[in-house]
Protein backbone atom coordinates (compact mmCIF):
# COMPACT_ATOMS: atom_id res chain seq x y z
CA UNK A 1 0.00 0.00 0.00
CA UNK A 2 2.73 2.44 0.59
CA UNK A 3 3.26 1.50 -3.24
CA UNK A 4 4.52 4.81 -4.80
CA UNK A 5 4.48 6.35 -2.24
CA UNK A 6 6.97 8.48 -0.92
CA UNK A 7 8.44 9.17 -4.23
CA UNK A 8 10.98 11.28 -3.78
CA UNK A 9 14.25 12.76 -4.24
CA UNK A 10 17.94 11.45 -3.62
CA UNK A 11 19.07 8.10 -4.79
CA UNK A 12 20.08 5.27 -5.51
CA UNK A 13 23.27 3.11 -5.79
CA UNK A 14 24.41 4.07 -8.82
CA UNK A 15 27.38 2.03 -10.67
CA UNK A 16 29.03 5.12 -12.30
CA UNK A 17 28.43 7.39 -14.48
CA UNK A 18 28.60 5.22 -17.02
CA UNK A 19 25.32 4.12 -16.17
CA UNK A 20 23.56 7.56 -16.75
CA UNK A 21 22.96 7.31 -20.46
CA UNK A 22 21.84 4.06 -20.15
CA UNK A 23 19.06 5.08 -17.40
CA UNK A 24 18.80 7.88 -19.36
CA UNK A 25 17.89 5.64 -22.51
CA UNK A 26 15.72 3.37 -20.63
CA UNK A 27 13.40 6.08 -20.07
CA UNK A 28 13.13 7.02 -23.43
CA UNK A 29 9.67 5.66 -23.52
CA UNK A 30 8.57 7.98 -21.08
CA UNK A 31 7.85 10.77 -23.12
CA UNK A 32 6.00 13.12 -20.90
CA UNK A 33 9.30 13.11 -18.98
CA UNK A 34 11.74 12.45 -22.04
CA UNK A 35 12.15 16.61 -23.25
CA UNK A 36 12.79 17.22 -18.98
CA UNK A 37 15.77 14.57 -19.61
CA UNK A 38 17.18 15.70 -22.33
CA UNK A 39 17.32 18.94 -22.02
CA UNK A 40 21.19 20.31 -21.01
CA UNK A 41 21.95 22.08 -18.13
CA UNK A 42 22.87 25.27 -19.98
CA UNK A 43 23.88 27.98 -17.90
CA UNK A 44 26.13 30.97 -18.62
CA UNK A 45 26.29 30.35 -22.30
CA UNK A 46 24.25 32.04 -24.75
CA UNK A 47 23.23 29.36 -27.42
CA UNK A 48 19.64 28.80 -28.65
CA UNK A 49 19.44 25.88 -26.79
CA UNK A 50 19.74 28.19 -23.24
CA UNK A 51 15.84 28.29 -23.48
CA UNK A 52 15.39 24.52 -22.51
CA UNK A 53 14.12 24.45 -18.94
CA UNK A 54 16.67 23.37 -16.17
CA UNK A 55 15.68 20.08 -14.31
CA UNK A 56 16.42 18.30 -11.01
CA UNK A 57 14.86 14.79 -11.24
CA UNK A 58 15.28 11.49 -9.16
CA UNK A 59 15.54 8.37 -11.12
CA UNK A 60 14.59 4.47 -9.82
CA UNK A 61 15.13 1.85 -11.21
CA UNK A 62 13.91 -1.26 -9.28
CA UNK A 63 14.53 -5.10 -10.75
CA UNK A 64 12.18 -7.78 -9.81
CA UNK A 65 13.95 -11.60 -10.47
CA UNK A 66 11.25 -13.64 -8.70
CA UNK A 67 9.36 -12.75 -5.43
CA UNK A 68 12.04 -13.09 -3.30
CA UNK A 69 14.70 -11.21 -4.86
CA UNK A 70 14.56 -7.32 -6.07
CA UNK A 71 17.06 -5.03 -6.69
CA UNK A 72 16.75 -1.15 -6.53
CA UNK A 73 19.14 1.85 -7.83
CA UNK A 74 17.92 5.09 -7.62
CA UNK A 75 20.13 8.52 -8.49
CA UNK A 76 19.41 12.21 -8.29
CA UNK A 77 20.25 14.72 -11.04
CA UNK A 78 20.36 18.18 -11.53
CA UNK A 79 20.42 18.61 -15.79
CA UNK A 80 23.01 16.08 -15.98
CA UNK A 81 25.32 16.61 -13.35
CA UNK A 82 24.55 13.53 -10.80
CA UNK A 83 24.17 15.09 -7.42
CA UNK A 84 22.98 12.78 -5.15
CA UNK A 85 23.47 8.07 -5.77
CA UNK A 86 21.35 6.26 -2.57
CA UNK A 87 23.65 3.68 -1.43
CA UNK A 88 21.32 0.68 -0.87
CA UNK A 89 23.69 -1.45 1.67
CA UNK A 90 23.84 1.30 4.31
CA UNK A 91 20.32 2.78 3.14
CA UNK A 92 21.95 6.63 3.25
CA UNK A 93 21.75 8.71 0.59
CA UNK A 94 25.48 9.60 -1.23
CA UNK A 95 26.19 13.31 -1.40
CA UNK A 96 28.28 13.62 -4.26
CA UNK A 97 29.15 17.29 -4.87
CA UNK A 98 29.82 19.71 -2.03
CA UNK A 99 26.74 21.42 -2.60
CA UNK A 100 24.32 18.74 -3.25
CA UNK A 101 22.41 19.26 -0.10
CA UNK A 102 21.48 23.27 -1.63
CA UNK A 103 20.23 25.21 1.47
CA UNK A 104 17.93 22.22 2.82
CA UNK A 105 19.59 22.49 6.91
CA UNK A 106 20.81 19.40 8.51
CA UNK A 107 17.35 18.40 9.68
CA UNK A 108 15.21 18.48 6.46
CA UNK A 109 17.97 16.58 4.66
CA UNK A 110 17.03 13.87 7.19
CA UNK A 111 13.84 13.95 7.03
CA UNK A 112 14.20 12.96 3.37
CA UNK A 113 17.06 10.60 3.79
CA UNK A 114 14.29 8.98 6.20
CA UNK A 115 11.47 8.99 3.74
CA UNK A 116 13.52 8.13 0.77
CA UNK A 117 14.73 4.62 2.89
CA UNK A 118 11.15 4.18 4.31
CA UNK A 119 9.77 4.44 0.52
CA UNK A 120 12.03 2.21 -1.41
CA UNK A 121 12.21 -0.38 1.28
CA UNK A 122 7.99 -0.28 1.20
CA UNK A 123 8.17 0.12 -2.70
CA UNK A 124 9.88 -3.24 -2.76
CA UNK A 125 8.00 -5.28 -0.36
CA UNK A 126 4.31 -3.95 -1.53
CA UNK A 127 5.33 -4.31 -4.77
CA UNK A 128 6.04 -8.10 -4.41
CA UNK A 129 2.85 -8.67 -2.36
CA UNK A 130 0.87 -6.75 -4.85
CA UNK A 131 2.42 -8.84 -7.82
CA UNK A 132 -0.13 -11.30 -9.03
CA UNK A 133 -2.97 -8.91 -7.85
CA UNK A 134 -1.25 -6.17 -10.90
CA UNK A 135 -0.26 -9.01 -12.69
CA UNK A 136 2.88 -7.84 -12.80
CA UNK A 137 5.04 -11.06 -14.39
CA UNK A 138 8.30 -12.08 -13.54
CA UNK A 139 11.42 -10.78 -14.42
CA UNK A 140 10.10 -7.32 -14.53
CA UNK A 141 11.38 -3.68 -14.35
CA UNK A 142 9.85 -0.75 -12.70
CA UNK A 143 10.95 2.47 -13.25
CA UNK A 144 10.30 5.74 -11.73
CA UNK A 145 11.36 9.40 -12.63
CA UNK A 146 10.46 12.25 -10.85
CA UNK A 147 11.19 16.09 -11.10
CA UNK A 148 10.66 19.42 -11.66
CA UNK A 149 11.73 22.19 -13.87
CA UNK A 150 12.68 25.85 -14.17
CA UNK A 151 12.60 27.92 -16.67
CA UNK A 152 13.38 31.63 -16.90
CA UNK A 153 14.21 31.81 -12.87
CA UNK A 154 10.91 30.36 -12.51
CA UNK A 155 9.37 26.82 -11.21
CA UNK A 156 7.43 25.62 -14.42
CA UNK A 157 6.34 21.64 -14.58
CA UNK A 158 6.86 18.98 -12.22
CA UNK A 159 5.99 15.02 -13.61
CA UNK A 160 6.48 11.85 -11.97
CA UNK A 161 6.13 9.20 -14.03
CA UNK A 162 6.22 5.21 -14.02
CA UNK A 163 7.12 2.56 -16.30
CA UNK A 164 6.86 -1.08 -16.86
CA UNK A 165 8.87 -3.37 -18.55
CA UNK A 166 10.72 0.22 -19.90
CA UNK A 167 7.06 1.23 -21.50
CA UNK A 168 5.46 4.36 -20.14
CA UNK A 169 2.46 2.89 -16.93
CA UNK A 170 1.43 6.00 -14.88
CA UNK A 171 1.52 9.25 -14.23
CA UNK A 172 0.82 11.64 -11.35
CA UNK A 173 -1.50 14.12 -12.89
CA UNK A 174 -2.86 17.24 -10.72
CA UNK A 175 -3.65 15.19 -7.74
CA UNK A 176 -4.44 11.40 -8.78
CA UNK A 177 -2.87 8.60 -10.41
CA UNK A 178 -3.61 8.58 -14.06
CA UNK A 179 -2.82 5.31 -16.20
CA UNK A 180 -0.76 6.12 -19.88
CA UNK A 181 -2.83 5.41 -22.46
CA UNK A 182 -1.92 2.56 -24.14
CA UNK A 183 -0.98 1.17 -20.74
CA UNK A 184 -4.22 -1.63 -20.55
CA UNK A 185 -6.36 -2.46 -17.81
CA UNK A 186 -3.34 -3.87 -15.59
CA UNK A 187 -2.45 0.11 -15.25
CA UNK A 188 -5.77 1.15 -14.95
CA UNK A 189 -5.89 -1.36 -11.70
CA UNK A 190 -2.77 -0.59 -10.37
CA UNK A 191 -3.98 3.43 -10.49
CA UNK A 192 -6.92 2.38 -9.12
CA UNK A 193 -6.03 1.18 -6.12
CA UNK A 194 -3.40 4.06 -5.77
CA UNK A 195 -5.95 6.42 -5.98
CA UNK A 196 -7.63 5.28 -1.98
CA UNK A 197 -4.37 6.13 -0.62
CA UNK A 198 -5.72 9.96 0.35
CA UNK A 199 -2.16 10.37 2.27
CA UNK A 200 0.22 8.94 -0.30
CA UNK A 201 -1.20 11.25 -2.83
CA UNK A 202 -0.68 14.78 -0.74
CA UNK A 203 2.93 13.71 0.24
CA UNK A 204 3.80 12.94 -3.40
CA UNK A 205 1.75 16.49 -4.07
CA UNK A 206 3.88 18.21 -1.87
CA UNK A 207 7.43 17.11 -2.82
CA UNK A 208 6.62 17.90 -6.77
CA UNK A 209 4.94 21.18 -6.00
CA UNK A 210 7.10 22.48 -2.96
CA UNK A 211 10.56 20.64 -1.89
CA UNK A 212 11.25 19.88 -5.67
CA UNK A 213 11.58 23.26 -6.68
CA UNK A 214 12.65 24.57 -3.69
CA UNK A 215 15.75 22.18 -3.96
CA UNK A 216 16.07 23.01 -8.07
CA UNK A 217 16.61 26.15 -6.62
CA UNK A 218 19.12 25.94 -4.02
CA UNK A 219 21.14 23.56 -6.11
CA UNK A 220 21.92 25.32 -9.06
CA UNK A 221 22.65 28.51 -6.44
CA UNK A 222 25.11 26.44 -4.45
CA UNK A 223 26.19 24.64 -7.49
CA UNK A 224 26.50 28.11 -9.42
CA UNK A 225 30.76 28.01 -9.70
CA UNK A 226 30.91 24.20 -10.82
CA UNK A 227 28.04 24.59 -13.21
CA UNK A 228 29.22 28.11 -14.98
CA UNK A 229 33.01 26.48 -14.80
CA UNK A 230 34.69 26.84 -18.22
CA UNK A 231 36.62 24.35 -19.55
CA UNK A 232 38.69 24.66 -23.19
CA UNK A 233 38.33 21.42 -26.00
CA UNK A 234 41.07 19.77 -27.12
CA UNK A 235 40.42 18.88 -30.54
CA UNK A 236 41.85 16.47 -33.12
CA UNK A 237 41.32 14.75 -36.13
CA UNK A 238 42.18 10.88 -37.45
CA UNK A 239 40.52 8.96 -40.19
CA UNK A 240 37.83 6.13 -39.35
CA UNK A 241 37.27 3.13 -41.05
CA UNK A 242 37.00 3.26 -44.62
CA UNK A 243 33.43 3.80 -45.74
CA UNK A 244 33.95 2.44 -48.91
CA UNK A 245 36.52 1.88 -51.88
CA UNK A 246 38.10 5.55 -52.76
CA UNK A 247 36.54 6.90 -49.88
CA UNK A 248 37.62 8.76 -46.67
CA UNK A 249 36.00 9.22 -43.08
CA UNK A 250 37.46 12.44 -41.52
CA UNK A 251 36.65 12.21 -38.07
CA UNK A 252 37.35 15.43 -35.62
CA UNK A 253 37.73 14.63 -31.84
CA UNK A 254 36.33 17.44 -29.28
CA UNK A 255 37.08 16.49 -26.01
CA UNK A 256 37.25 17.78 -22.10
CA UNK A 257 34.96 21.09 -22.40
CA UNK A 258 32.84 22.30 -20.21
CA UNK A 259 29.66 23.02 -20.01
CA UNK A 260 27.99 20.75 -22.51
CA UNK A 261 27.17 22.88 -25.54
CA UNK A 262 28.72 23.00 -28.32
CA UNK A 263 29.36 23.57 -32.24
CA UNK A 264 31.62 21.36 -34.29
CA UNK A 265 31.54 21.53 -37.57
CA UNK A 266 33.72 20.22 -41.00
CA UNK A 267 34.13 23.15 -43.15
CA UNK A 268 35.68 24.63 -46.66
CA UNK A 269 36.93 27.95 -45.87
CA UNK A 270 33.60 29.22 -44.43
CA UNK A 271 31.59 26.90 -45.96
CA UNK A 272 29.75 24.38 -43.55
CA UNK A 273 30.12 21.05 -45.10
CA UNK A 274 26.41 19.46 -45.05
CA UNK A 275 27.32 15.99 -44.62
CA UNK A 276 28.81 16.58 -41.33
CA UNK A 277 27.31 14.15 -39.21
CA UNK A 278 27.10 14.93 -35.10
CA UNK A 279 27.54 12.06 -32.52
CA UNK A 280 25.98 12.28 -28.91
CA UNK A 281 28.15 14.45 -26.25
CA UNK A 282 29.75 12.00 -24.24
CA UNK A 283 30.51 12.17 -20.70
CA UNK A 284 34.14 12.24 -19.35
CA UNK A 285 34.49 10.58 -16.42
CA UNK A 286 35.55 14.14 -14.89
CA UNK A 287 32.71 16.06 -15.84
CA UNK A 288 33.85 17.39 -18.55
CA UNK A 289 31.96 16.11 -22.62
CA UNK A 290 33.76 14.57 -25.77
CA UNK A 291 32.53 14.85 -29.40
CA UNK A 292 32.95 12.99 -31.98
CA UNK A 293 31.96 14.81 -36.16
CA UNK A 294 32.74 12.44 -38.88
CA UNK A 295 31.98 13.41 -42.38
CA UNK A 296 32.35 10.91 -45.21
CA UNK A 297 34.26 12.35 -48.33
CA UNK A 298 36.00 10.89 -51.67
CA UNK A 299 39.91 10.55 -51.04
CA UNK A 300 40.30 13.86 -53.45
CA UNK A 301 37.98 15.94 -51.59
CA UNK A 302 39.76 15.70 -48.28
CA UNK A 303 42.57 18.54 -48.49
CA UNK A 304 41.80 21.84 -47.42
CA UNK A 305 39.16 20.60 -45.48
CA UNK A 306 38.83 21.78 -41.39
CA UNK A 307 37.40 21.07 -38.35
CA UNK A 308 36.13 23.83 -36.53
CA UNK A 309 34.88 24.07 -33.05
CA UNK A 310 32.90 27.04 -31.31
CA UNK A 311 32.18 26.90 -27.22
CA UNK A 312 31.93 29.23 -24.96
CA UNK A 313 35.59 28.93 -22.77
CA UNK A 314 36.85 29.68 -26.06
CA UNK A 315 35.95 33.29 -26.18
CA UNK A 316 35.22 33.57 -29.98
CA UNK A 317 38.49 32.35 -31.26
CA UNK A 318 37.54 29.43 -32.74
CA UNK A 319 39.83 25.95 -32.83
CA UNK A 320 40.58 25.26 -36.50
CA UNK A 321 42.37 22.15 -37.21
CA UNK A 322 43.35 21.53 -41.15
CA UNK A 323 43.22 17.83 -42.12
CA UNK A 324 46.10 18.47 -44.84
CA UNK A 325 48.28 18.97 -41.47
CA UNK A 326 47.21 15.60 -40.26
CA UNK A 327 48.07 13.82 -43.78
CA UNK A 328 51.01 15.83 -43.96
CA UNK A 329 52.36 14.80 -40.72
CA UNK A 330 50.99 11.12 -41.74
CA UNK A 331 53.42 11.81 -45.37
CA UNK A 332 56.60 12.79 -42.41
CA UNK A 333 55.98 10.33 -40.89
CA UNK A 334 56.01 7.46 -43.93
CA UNK A 335 58.94 8.90 -44.96
CA UNK A 336 60.65 9.23 -41.98
CA UNK A 337 59.86 5.46 -41.97
CA UNK A 338 61.26 4.56 -45.28
CA UNK A 339 64.38 6.66 -44.80
CA UNK A 340 65.44 4.77 -41.63
CA UNK A 341 64.06 1.49 -43.25
CA UNK A 342 66.69 2.03 -46.54
CA UNK A 343 69.24 3.10 -43.70
CA UNK A 344 68.84 0.07 -41.36
CA UNK A 345 69.17 -2.11 -45.15
CA UNK A 346 72.39 -0.46 -45.85
CA UNK A 347 73.75 -0.63 -42.36
CA UNK A 348 72.59 -4.23 -42.20
CA UNK A 349 74.88 -4.89 -45.53
CA UNK A 350 78.01 -2.98 -44.51
CA UNK A 351 77.93 -5.28 -41.25
CA UNK A 352 77.53 -8.35 -43.81
CA UNK A 353 80.84 -6.51 -45.11
CA UNK A 354 82.29 -6.22 -42.14
CA UNK A 355 81.79 -9.53 -40.76
CA UNK A 356 83.77 -10.71 -43.19
CA UNK A 357 87.09 -7.99 -41.82
CA UNK A 358 85.90 -8.60 -38.34
CA UNK A 359 87.24 -5.84 -36.99
CA UNK A 360 85.16 -3.08 -36.59
CA UNK A 361 84.80 -2.12 -32.76
CA UNK A 362 82.11 0.38 -33.03
CA UNK A 363 79.29 -0.47 -35.30
CA UNK A 364 76.47 1.96 -35.93
CA UNK A 365 73.56 0.97 -33.56
CA UNK A 366 70.50 -0.33 -36.31
CA UNK A 367 68.43 -1.74 -33.71
CA UNK A 368 66.31 0.08 -30.95
CA UNK A 369 67.22 -2.69 -28.52
CA UNK A 370 71.04 -2.15 -28.52
CA UNK A 371 70.64 1.52 -27.42
CA UNK A 372 69.49 0.41 -24.28
CA UNK A 373 72.67 -1.08 -23.27
CA UNK A 374 73.99 2.06 -22.38
CA UNK A 375 71.96 2.42 -19.57
CA UNK A 376 72.38 -1.37 -19.04
CA UNK A 377 75.96 -2.21 -17.86
CA UNK A 378 75.65 -5.33 -16.78
CA UNK A 379 76.45 -8.05 -19.67
CA UNK A 380 73.65 -10.76 -18.97
CA UNK A 381 70.53 -8.14 -18.92
CA UNK A 382 71.61 -6.25 -21.92
CA UNK A 383 72.57 -10.21 -23.55
CA UNK A 384 68.78 -10.74 -23.20
CA UNK A 385 68.00 -7.59 -24.16
CA UNK A 386 69.72 -9.11 -27.39
CA UNK A 387 67.26 -12.29 -27.88
CA UNK A 388 64.93 -10.08 -27.57
CA UNK A 389 65.81 -8.65 -31.30
CA UNK A 390 64.90 -10.23 -33.52
CA UNK A 391 67.36 -10.58 -35.91
CA UNK A 392 69.87 -13.07 -34.60
CA UNK A 393 72.02 -12.66 -37.10
CA UNK A 394 72.58 -8.96 -35.89
CA UNK A 395 72.32 -10.67 -32.52
CA UNK A 396 75.60 -12.98 -32.88
CA UNK A 397 77.46 -10.28 -34.98
CA UNK A 398 77.26 -7.35 -32.06
CA UNK A 399 77.57 -9.53 -29.08
CA UNK A 400 81.59 -9.39 -29.70
CA UNK A 401 81.48 -6.13 -30.25
CA UNK A 402 78.70 -5.24 -27.13
CA UNK A 403 81.62 -6.97 -24.81
CA UNK A 404 83.89 -4.45 -25.84
CA UNK A 405 81.98 -1.58 -25.31
CA UNK A 406 80.66 -2.94 -22.13
CA UNK A 407 84.35 -3.04 -20.75
CA UNK A 408 85.23 0.17 -22.44
CA UNK A 409 82.42 1.85 -20.18
CA UNK A 410 82.84 0.24 -16.62
C1 LIG B 1 15.55 -15.36 -7.46
O1 LIG B 1 16.44 -14.69 -8.37
C2 LIG B 1 17.77 -14.64 -7.91
C3 LIG B 1 18.54 -13.75 -8.88
O2 LIG B 1 18.34 -14.10 -10.19
C4 LIG B 1 18.32 -16.05 -7.82
O3 LIG B 1 19.66 -16.00 -7.38
C5 LIG B 1 17.49 -16.84 -6.84
O4 LIG B 1 17.93 -18.17 -6.82
C6 LIG B 1 16.02 -16.80 -7.25
N1 LIG B 1 15.21 -17.42 -6.20
C7 LIG B 1 14.19 -18.22 -6.46
C8 LIG B 1 13.43 -18.73 -5.30
O5 LIG B 1 13.89 -18.51 -7.61
C1 LIG C 1 9.36 2.16 -26.78
O1 LIG C 1 8.35 2.67 -27.62
C2 LIG C 1 8.44 2.19 -28.94
C3 LIG C 1 7.38 2.92 -29.77
O2 LIG C 1 6.31 3.37 -28.98
C4 LIG C 1 8.23 0.68 -28.94
O3 LIG C 1 8.31 0.17 -30.26
C5 LIG C 1 9.30 0.04 -28.10
O4 LIG C 1 9.09 -1.37 -28.01
C6 LIG C 1 9.30 0.63 -26.70
N1 LIG C 1 10.42 0.12 -25.97
C7 LIG C 1 10.25 -0.61 -24.88
C8 LIG C 1 11.50 -1.06 -24.22
O5 LIG C 1 9.15 -0.86 -24.43
C1 LIG D 1 16.91 28.36 -0.18
O1 LIG D 1 17.09 28.74 -1.53
C2 LIG D 1 15.87 29.05 -2.19
C3 LIG D 1 16.21 29.28 -3.64
O2 LIG D 1 17.52 29.71 -3.84
C4 LIG D 1 15.27 30.30 -1.53
O3 LIG D 1 14.06 30.62 -2.19
C5 LIG D 1 14.99 29.97 -0.07
O4 LIG D 1 14.52 31.12 0.59
C6 LIG D 1 16.27 29.50 0.60
N1 LIG D 1 15.94 29.02 1.92
C7 LIG D 1 16.69 29.30 2.99
C8 LIG D 1 16.24 28.72 4.29
O5 LIG D 1 17.70 29.97 2.91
Amino acid sequence: MLLLLLLLFKGLPCHGASTVASLLSSFHNLSAAHSSLSAPLLLGFHHPAAEEPLSYHFIQISSFANHSWAYTQASGWLGEVETEAWDSVSGTIRFLKPWSHGNFSKEEVKNLEALLELYLHSFTTEVQVFASQFQFEYPFELQVLFGCQMRAGKPSESFLNGAYQGSDFLSFQGNSWKPSPGAGSRAQNVCRVLNHYRVIKEIVQRLLSDTCPRLLASLLDAGKSELEQQVKPEAWVSKGPSPGPGRLLLVCHVSGFHPKPVWVMWMRGEQEQPGTQRGDVLPNADGTWYLRVTLDVTSGEAAGLTCRVKHSSLGGHDIIIHWDGNSILLILICLTVIVILVMLVVVDLRFKKQSSNQNILYPHVPNPAFSTRTNTRDPRSSGHLLCLAQDLWIKSKFLKNWKTLVVLYT
